[in-house]
C-alpha cells in the first residue's frame, strides 16, 4: 500500500491548476444512462472514483472511452471522455460494486427511467456516519416507482414509466436532489422538488441534463421544475471545477504560509469557506485565472464554523479547517450538522500533538504552538487531506498511511503540492 511521507516546515509558492468536481463527475458520469447516444464529459478528473464508477458502468453495458494523451498535451488539463449507453445490458448493481463507491447507488434512477427496472445493492455502511438512502427511495416512489427491499437490495418497477410528481424532501439531500433530476427528465409529466439541495454540483448536474434535451428550471434554487421529456440526447459538457480542491489547497496554504495561486478556482463556489479564511487571517484575492491565497508571517486567528448545507460552510472542508485550526492563536468551535460521527481526524490530529476535545457535533480546538511530525492513517477521503495539511506544518516527519483514501478523491496531490515547495513524496508498495 503506497505511503506519503512529509517534512513539514516549507512555505508554498506557485500555481495549484484545480480539476474538475469529483462530486459532479460521478452524478454526471451516470446521467449518461438516460440516453442511448453518446455523451462528451470533459474536465473528468483523474481519480480511483472515476475508473470505479466507469467499472460498475461497464457492468451495465456502458462502453467509456478516456482520450489519451497526446504530444504537447497539458499533464494538468483535465480528461475527455466519451461514455455510450447504447444498450442496457443488465439493470443490476452488485453489493461488491455499490459497497465500494456509494455514489454508485444513484444508478437506480437512470436505470429506472430507462429500463423500467432496477436492482441495486444498499451502500451498506460508511466511515462517516450511517448515510441512510430513504429519501432517494422516497423521491422515487412519488414519481410512480414500486420499491421494495429484498436481501439487501433495492427492487425497483416502473413497468409504465415514471410519472411527474411533487417530492418535498424533509431535509436538503444532494444524493436525494440528484436522484430526483435523473427520474424526472424522462417521466411524464411535470415534476416538483421542493427543498432541493442548492450546491453547485446540482446545477451542473442540471445543466448537463438540460443540454440532453431535458426542460429543467430552478436548478440552484431549493424549488426546482422538471417538465418530463420522452427521450435524452447526447451532448457535450465539460465538468465544473472543484470547490473541495480548492478549499483544501487554500487551507494548506493559509496552513503552510506562501503564496498560491488556485489555477481555474471560482470564489463563487465556496464562498463560505473563503469568508472563514479570510476571518482566520489568510488574504484571498480572486483573480481572472483563479483565487489567490496568501498568508504571509502574521498568525492564524481561531474560527468558530457550523457545517451546513450550500452556500453554507461544506462538511466536506470541515476535517481541513480542524486541522489549520490546530495551530490558531485561541480556541476554535467547528460544528458538524450533517453527518454525525464524521470526527475520524480528531483522534488522528492528536497523534500531532493537536488539542481538540469533542462535545456531541461540536469539537473544540485549542491552537497550539507546534505540532510535531507522526505517523498517521487515512480514514476517510476528507479526513486524510486534513493529515496533510496538518503535516505541512508539523516539525519533522509524517508518514501518512492507507493513502487510497486521497487518490479516490484527490488528483496528483503530491505532485500539486510538491510543484509549490512543500517536501512530500509518494512511497510506492
Ligand atoms: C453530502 C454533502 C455533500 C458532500 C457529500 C460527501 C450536504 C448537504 N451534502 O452529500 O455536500 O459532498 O456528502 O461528503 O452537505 N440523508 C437521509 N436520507 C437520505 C439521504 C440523505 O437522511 O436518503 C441525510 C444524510 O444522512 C445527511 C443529509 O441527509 O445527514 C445530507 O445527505 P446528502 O446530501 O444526501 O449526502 P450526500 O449526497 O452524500
Amino acid at each position: 500500500m503506497d505511503r506519503i511521507k512529509i517534512v513539514g516546515g516549507q512555505q508554498l509558492h506557485g500555481t495549484i491548476p484545480i480539476s474538475g468536481a469529483k462530486n459532479a463527475t460521478l452524478p454526471l458520469m451516470i446521467a449518461s444512462l438516460l440516453t442511448d447516444e453518446t455523451l462528451i464529459l470533459e474536465n473528468v478528473p483523474r481519480l480511483a472514483d472515476v475508473i470505479q464508477l466507469q467499472r460498475i458502468l461497464g457492468n451495465h453495458g456502458v462502453d467509456i472511452m478516456i482520450a489519451g494523451k497526446r504530444p504537447g498535451d497539458d499533464p494538468n488539463a483535465g480528461r475527455t471522455v466519451h461514455i455510450s449507453a447504447r444498450a442496457i445490458i443488465d439493470t443490476t448493481a452488485p453489493y461488491e460494486m455499490v459497497s465500494k463507491m456509494r455514489a454508485s447507488f444513484s444508478v437506480v434512477a437512470p436505470l429506472l427511467a430507462r429500463k423500467g427496472e432496477a436492482k441495486v445493492s444498499l451502500p451498506g455502511g460508511c466511515a462517516i456516519g450511517t448515510r441512510p438512502v430513504d429519501l432517494l427511495i422516497m423521491a422515487l416512489e412519488k414519481l410512480g416507482a414500486d420499491i421494495e427491499i429484498e436481501n439487501g437490495y433495492v427492487l425497483a418497477r416502473a413497468p409504465k414509466g415514471l410519472r411527474g410528481g411533487e417530492i418535498v424532501f424533509p431535509k436538503v439531500t444532494v444524493g436525494g436532489t440528484h436522484t430526483a433530476l435523473m427520474a424526472a427528465a424522462t417521466a411524464k409529466g411535470t415534476t416538483i422538488i421542493e427543498n432541493a439541495a442548492r450546491e453547485p454540483e446540482i446545477g451542473d448536474l442540471a445543466d448537463c441534463l438540460i443540454k440532453m434535451g431535458a426542460k429543467i428550471s430552478g436548478a440552484g434554487t431549493s424549488r426546482i421544475v422538471v417538465d418530463g421529456v420522452p427521450k435524452l440526447h447526447g451532448a457535450r459538457h465539460s465538468v465544473l471545477p472543484d470547490r473541495i480542491e480548492t478549499g483544501t489547497y487554500a487551507m494548506a496554504v493559509a496552513m503552510a504560509g506562501g503564496d498560491v495561486l488556485l489555477q481555474h478556482a471560482r470564489p463563487e463556489l465556496l464562498q463560505s469557506a473563503l469568508d472563514v479564511l479570510v476571518q482566520s487571517g489568510t488574504t484571498v484575492t480572486p483573480t481572472n485565472e483563479g483565487i489567490r491565497i496568501a498568508r504571509n508571517g502574521g498568525g492564524i486567528a481561531p474560527v468558530d464554523v457550523t457545517t451546513a448545507p450550500f452556500p453554507g460552510f461544506p462538511t466536506d472542508l470541515q476535517a481541513q479547517l480542524m486541522a489549520l485550526m490546530t495551530r490558531a492563536q485561541g480556541t476554535s468551535h467547528i460544528t458538524e450538522t450533517i453527518f454525525e460521527n464524521r470526527f475520524m481526524h480528531v483522534q488522528e490530529l492528536a497523534r500531532f500533538g493537536a488539542r481538540i476535545q469533542l462535545n456531541g457535533e461540536t469539537a473544540t480546538i485549542e491552537g497550539v504552538e507546534r505540532l510535531k511530525g507522526a505517523p498517521v492513517m487515512a480514514t476517510d477521503l476528507r479526513a486524510s487531506v486534513s493529515l496533510v495539511i496538518a503535516a505541512l506544518a508539523a516539525e519533522g516527519e509524517t508518514m501518512v498511511n492507507r493513502v487510497y483514501h486521497l487518490d479516490r478523491g484527490f488528483e496528483r496531490l503530491e505532485a500539486k503540492l510538491a510543484a509549490c515547495g512543500a517536501a512530500i513524496e509518494r512511497l510506492s508498495a
